[in-house]
């Protein structure tokens, strides 16, 4: 067993080369933790550890890949373990045309790589129980009812939100009283994912991260990102599967 609960709190931000998962880690480097960063685009992830103090080690990981889980531990072990796995990596696409490598691609990103990634980072966290630990998946708002114009993003947001319900009980049943596992679902958020489209109530990436943050010190187990989405996802899951699958929404 490792003696890495005497050092500062670790956290692995998976998908922080840009967007709600690079404010993220700058966020948390700059509250006294030790962050590690992963993704696919090593200049940034250099570029991130070399300007951010905090941020001290970083891997490049696709989670798409079977061997991701090998760079998660390489991660691990550079920062002496992990007290906080941060999932941000996240692809997604209007697709009324129903392209099929956009579907694929999505599904292999969101629902493939995040429980390939996720599920390793609770078999960790079964492993060592010293301390409180954390487990955290961005999923969306676009979990709530399924969207015709992003088929493959929706329901990938619903399996996620799921599969981390799924956890929850599944850390009850085992026993996991140090285990906290957090859903959470922001509305549309000015990043690189959603760039040249026109959607409505656009929010701050920096914001959101920074209500994140709130959200893991407060160890919520759902945080809908803003109120205002809060308001909006309470009347949008009233409306009948019957009504909704008649309404023209792109
Ligand atoms: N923006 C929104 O409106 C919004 C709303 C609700 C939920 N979300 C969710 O929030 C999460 C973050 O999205 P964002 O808005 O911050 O978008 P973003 O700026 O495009 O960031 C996506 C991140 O995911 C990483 N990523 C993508 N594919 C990956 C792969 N195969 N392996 C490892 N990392 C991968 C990217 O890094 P690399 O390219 O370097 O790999 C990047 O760091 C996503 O899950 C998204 O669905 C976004």
């Amino acid at each position: 067993m490792t003696n890495h609960k005497q050092q500062a709190r670790s956290a692995i931000v998976m998908g922080a080369t840009s967007g709600i998962g690079y404010e993220v880690a700058k966020l948390l480097a700059g509250r006294n933790w030790r962050v590690g960063v992963a993704g696919r685009r090593k200049d940034l992830l250099e570029k991130m550890v070399a300007e951010t103090e905090g941020i001290v080690a970083y891997e490049v990981i696709d989670v798409t890949h079977a061997q991701a889980t090998d760079g998660l531990h390489r991660l691990m072990e550079r920062l002496g373990g992990m007290d906080l796995y941060f999932h941000s990596s996240g692809i997604g696409y209007q697709n009324t045309a129903l392209e099929a490598e956009k579907e694929l691609s999505t599904i292999e990103t969101n629902c493939l790589g995040m429980a390939r990634m996720v599920g390793e980072a609770f078999r960790y966290f079964e492993m060592h129980q010293e301390t409180a630990a954390q487990l955290a998946v961005i999923s969306s708002i676009a979990r709530t009812k399924g969207l015709g114009a992003a088929p493959a993003y929706s329901a990938s947001k619903r399996f996620t939100s799921h599969y981390l319900e799924c956890l929850c009980q599944l850390a009850r049943i085992k026993g996991l009283r140090h285990l906290h596992i957090t859903d959470i679902r922001p509305g549309f958020v000015k990043t690189p994912l959603i760039e040249g489209s026109n959607f409505p109530m656009q929010l701050q990436a920096g914001q959101v991260a920074a209500d994140i943050v709130d959200a893991l010190e407060k160890r919520k187990a759902v945080v809908t990102i803003n109120w205002m989405y809060r308001l909006l996802v309470f009347f949008w899951q009233l409306i009948p599967r019957y009504l909704w699958t008649r309404m023209r929404i792109s």
